[in-house]
């Protein structure tokens, strides 16, 4: 059996909201109580509508934000609670590719000192420029252009150098939140392919963020469904796909055709909000497994 290598029990995250006069109106349950765990090497897709809270429980994960309640278990060791310079240490090892490569990067800074900045603040490294541009390398961006500035590179190569950043430090744990999101369709299948050939090479362990479940569908091993901060389904991918159980589910594969990429963004543009009515108060967040591995929330 493999242990997985990050385990999430039951976490929360809500944000105060707000009413027109400044005042506290209650809380908005971005995250609620999810558990679930990814097991090493995998890739576990995670879908759900904008707004559902992917990104949040992303940055739960990644410590980037504290939970309101849960457990985050990463390679043996529980983050939640840990004092500062253990969580730093900690957070080496997990890293995070974001959509928009234009605004992750500091437009003042070149390719190289971009990869090099993560090496010596995370990892101390004393003498990055070297291994800095033998990552910038490994993701093609070669010879001079590492001493370019962002302006001056495509959207693929920004996310290119975003990559480099984030593999740099050695990372076991990636969360990709939707990190060909922003790219046309020719050049995101070459990112894919590059971030499937880093996963093989360097054992990465992915949580992969998308809209797009013809992407989904083709890398996950593993699929993850949320809506309104609440995890519906967990199952293999080809299961999930194959047989949906949760009416959410049925609902949002119903409303993208997985087939044809270029209805499914169409469908998408129109912003077409799948036929899915939740009950008014939501009910326990135990999932029952319904079959080996594929587990689903009472409707
Ligand atoms: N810092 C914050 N303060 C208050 N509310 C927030 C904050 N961050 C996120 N939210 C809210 O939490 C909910 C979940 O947001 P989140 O960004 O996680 O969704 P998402 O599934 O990633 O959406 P998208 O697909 O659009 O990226 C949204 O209602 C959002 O407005
Ligand atoms: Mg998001």
């Amino acid at each position: 059996m493999t242990r997985p290598l990050l385990q999430a029990e039951h976490v929360s995250k809500h944000f105060p909201v707000k009413n027109q006069f400044g005042r506290a109106a209650g809380v908005l349950r971005a995250v609620d109580d999810v558990t679930f765990t990814v097991d090493r090497g995998e890739t576990l897709g995670l879908v759900g509508e904008s707004g559902s809270g992917k990104t949040t429980l992303g940055r739960c994960l990644l410590q980037m934000e504290a939970v309101t309640s849960g457990r985050i278990v990463y390679a043996g060791t529980e983050l939640t609670g840990l004092a500062p310079a253990a969580r730093r240490a900690t957070r080496r090892t997990m890293q995070v590719i974001f959509q928009d490569p234009y605004s992750s990067l500091n437009p003042q800074r070149t390719a190289l000192q971009q990869v090099m900045e993560p090496l010596q603040v995370l990892a101390g490294d004393l003498d990055p420029a070297a291994r800095a541009a033998a990552t910038l390398a490994r993701v093609g961006i070669t010879g001079d252009s590492v001493h370019k500035l962002p302006r001056a590179f495509s959207g693929g190569e920004r996310q290119r150098i975003g990559i480099a950043r984030a593999i740099a430090v050695n990372p076991q744990f990636v969360v990709c939140d939707e990190p060909v999101s922003a790219l046309d369709a020719s050049i995101q299948a070459q990112i894919l392919d590059l971030l499937a050939e880093l996963q093989r090479d360097l054992g990465l362990t992915y949580l992969f963020i998308s809209h797009d479940l013809s992407v989904v569908r083709h890398l996950a091993t593993r699929t993850a469904v949320m809506h309104r901060g609440r995890l519906l389904e967990l199952a293999p991918t080809a299961a999930l796909f194959d047989d949906p159980r949760h009416p959410y589910t049925q609902a949002l594969l119903a409303a993208i055709p997985v087939p044809d990429p270029r209805a499914a963004r169409a469908a998408r543009a129109r912003g077409r909000p799948p036929a899915y009515a939740p009950p008014a108060e939501p009910g326990p967040a135990t999932l029952a497994e319904v079959a080996p591995g594929h587990f689903v929330a009472a409707a």
